[in-house]
């Protein structure tokens, strides 16, 4: 796996291994079944290829796999990943498991739904690696693919957050959770302790808190952000409609056009492209096609809002 320069706290193997009877209860994979139930009804897929992204032992990935789909689980955690062929190996299906950290996994236009689930997104200290990885997941869409991000939302977070709360889990052990909003409203910081026989392990992490227009913004010009659009040639891939070789060769025509027009053959290029939405966004953001365009996060979180007991609520899941 490709190194990156700066060491972070999901690196550590032994953070998932010590909180994992904590964070992967036996409940959390029976939720994930129907869960998949009413991502499916929602998504509606358009072919049986799925990326599950930061796919941790497998939950999301098994039961899709139970119903027929190809899934690719990719995460960067060895431990995880062994659980998860375990677990596969039990359930009797097939899936391709693949050890790559978020940033670096592309495998263009291969898949017809990328997944991104229980709070998987946001890890990075560097906010543009976040950016990053909405990339990877477009380069790796086929065609009219769809993307779920499953993240708690700023807008939640504001209304239900505590500073300290504790359980006591079904083994006696007492976990203790405080948490702290960092960077002016940006990030949040959780420390978990976990007592158990008179003995505390404390565990720290923080990740970057997204509002639903946060996250949607940077899916609509974060995937390409302004200035990068005309440098990047990847941006190209986005534009839907088209065969392969037609998508390439017309976008790179526009590319071109683009970078030389001066500000009055833009206008009169516009105005020939006339006034419906589908132009009004190419113009705006020439690499975006619609399919990309997010839904509207409160009909999502209707369909999907009571996938977990507790926490569905405030879960937001966007689907573009
Ligand atoms: C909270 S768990 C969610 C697991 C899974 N998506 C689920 O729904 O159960 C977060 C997962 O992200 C993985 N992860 C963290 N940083 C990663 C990175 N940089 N690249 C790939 N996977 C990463 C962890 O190993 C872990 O499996």
């Amino acid at each position: 796996m490709k190194r990156h320069a700066k060491k972070e706290w999901f690196e550590d193997e032994s953070f998932w291994s010590d909180l994992y009877p904590f964070m992967f209860p036996e409940e959390r994979f029976a939720a994930a079944v129907e869960q998949m139930d009413k991502l499916l009804q929602l998504v509606k897929p358009n072919g049986t290829a799925v990326l599950d992204l930061c796919c941790g032992p497998g939950r999301c990935a098994i039961p899709l796999a139970r119903l027929g789909f190809r899934v690719a689980g990719v995460d960067r955690t060895r431990f995880l990943l062994n659980k998860a062929r375990a677990r596969a190996r039990t359930a009797k299906v097939r899936i391709e498991w693949v050890l790559e950290d978020m940033r670096d996994f592309l495998r263009p236009e291969s898949f017809h739904l990328a997944l991104s689930m229980f709070t998987s997104f946001g890890y990075f200290d560097d906010k543009k690696e976040d950016v990053r990885v909405l990339k990877n997941i477009l380069t790796n869409l086929k065609p009219g693919g769809a993307c779920v991000i499953d993240v708690m939302g700023k807008e939640r977070i504001a209304k239900i957050l505590l500073s300290t709360t504790s359980n006591v889990l079904p083994d006696g052990t007492m976990l203790v959770q405080r948490h702290e909003i960092f960077d002016d409203w940006t990030r949040i910081r959780n420390e978990w302790t976990l007592i158990r026989k008179g003995r505390a392990t404390t565990r720290k992490f923080h990740h970057t808190l997204y509002s639903g227009q946060e996250l949607r913004d940077r899916m609509e010009w974060g995937w390409i952000p302004k200035g990068e659009a005309l440098r990047e040639p990847r941006w190209r891939r986005v534009r839907s409609g088209h065969s392969k070789a037609d998508r390439g060769g017309a976008e790179t025509r526009e590319t071109r056009r683009a970078m030389r027009e001066t500000p009055r053959a833009r206008k009169g290029r516009r105005d020939r492209l006339g006034s419906s939405a589908e132009a009004q966004a190419s113009r705006e953001r020439p690499g975006i096609s619609p399919r990309f365009r997010p839904c509207n996060p409160a009909e999502i979180l209707t369909a999907t809002g009571s996938t977990s007991a507790k926490r569905g609520k405030g879960r937001i899941s966007l689907s573009c």
